[in-house]
């Protein structure tokens, strides 16, 4: 089965809660959610009181993508505004393993994050205790970034380190997805594939949703 997640980075925020009904309404299982702190990137995008409104139109998976330095501080919050998946940075923690555990610990999912210049091979000791893998397609910060092909190798690499231990394993694709590429990833070994400005593009979300399904 492969998931979508739409990035709300590419809604439009002055009609945020319109736009997220119609995700709900939509055949994407997941909702993505770019959080960035000006710091870990070049860029700030939203935090707590938006995550917070939009808990209350939809039912959907809140997919969050942490981008902020050092995430362990805000993990209980973000529980409480209604994630149910937070995905932290590999690069942006010290004592990655603890707050892996942490997060665990309060009964939400977890997924490691890894920048384009990142290897895989640092997963490796804690792929057993992940929900999921998100591989950055782009440098994180900004949507509507070109697909950095080499990612592709890294979709492969940690297909095969989930598969070597039996492990049943989420693996998403950030950045630069779209309906030309999207196949090729799941054929790489992606199962959950994050896509803003292809889904949001001339705000026709449901046909965009439509046609990247149809593309796989
Ligand atoms: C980039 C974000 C992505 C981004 C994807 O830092 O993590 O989720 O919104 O946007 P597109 O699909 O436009 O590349
Ligand atoms: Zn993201």
């Amino acid at each position: 089965m492969v998931i979508l997640s739409p990035s709300i980075l590419a809604a439009d925020f002055k009609r945020l809660g319109e736009q997220v009904s119609r995700l709900d309404k939509s055949g994407a299982e997941f909702i993505h959610i770019d959080v960035m702190d000006g710091n870990f990137v070049p860029n700030i995008s939203l935090g707590f009181p938006v995550i917070k409104s939009i808990r209350e139109i939809t039912k959907k998976v809140f997919d969050v993508h942490l981008m902020i330095e050092q995430p362990s501080k805000y993990i209980d919050e973000f529980i409480a505004c209604g994630a149910d998946m937070i995905t932290i940075h590999y690069e942006a923690d010290k004592h990655i393993d603890r707050t892996i555990n942490y997060i665990k610990s309060k009964g939400c999912k977890v997924g490691i994050a890894l920048n384009p210049g990142t290897p895989t091979c640092v997963i490796k000791d804690l792929i057993p205790q992940l929900d999921m893998v998100l591989i950055m397609s782009v440098n994180p910060g900004f949507g509507g970034q070109k697909f950095i092909e080499y990612s592709k190798d890294k979709i492969k690499e940690v297909s095969l380190m989930a598969k070597n231990i039996g492990k049943d394993l989420l693996i998403e694709v950030d950045g630069g997805v779209d309906p030309t590429n999207i196949k090729s990833l799941v054929e790489c070994g992606a199962n959950v594939l994050v896509a803003g400005s292809a889904v949001f593009k001339d705000d026709k979300i449901e046909e965009n949703i439509d046609n990247l399904r149809k593309a796989l």
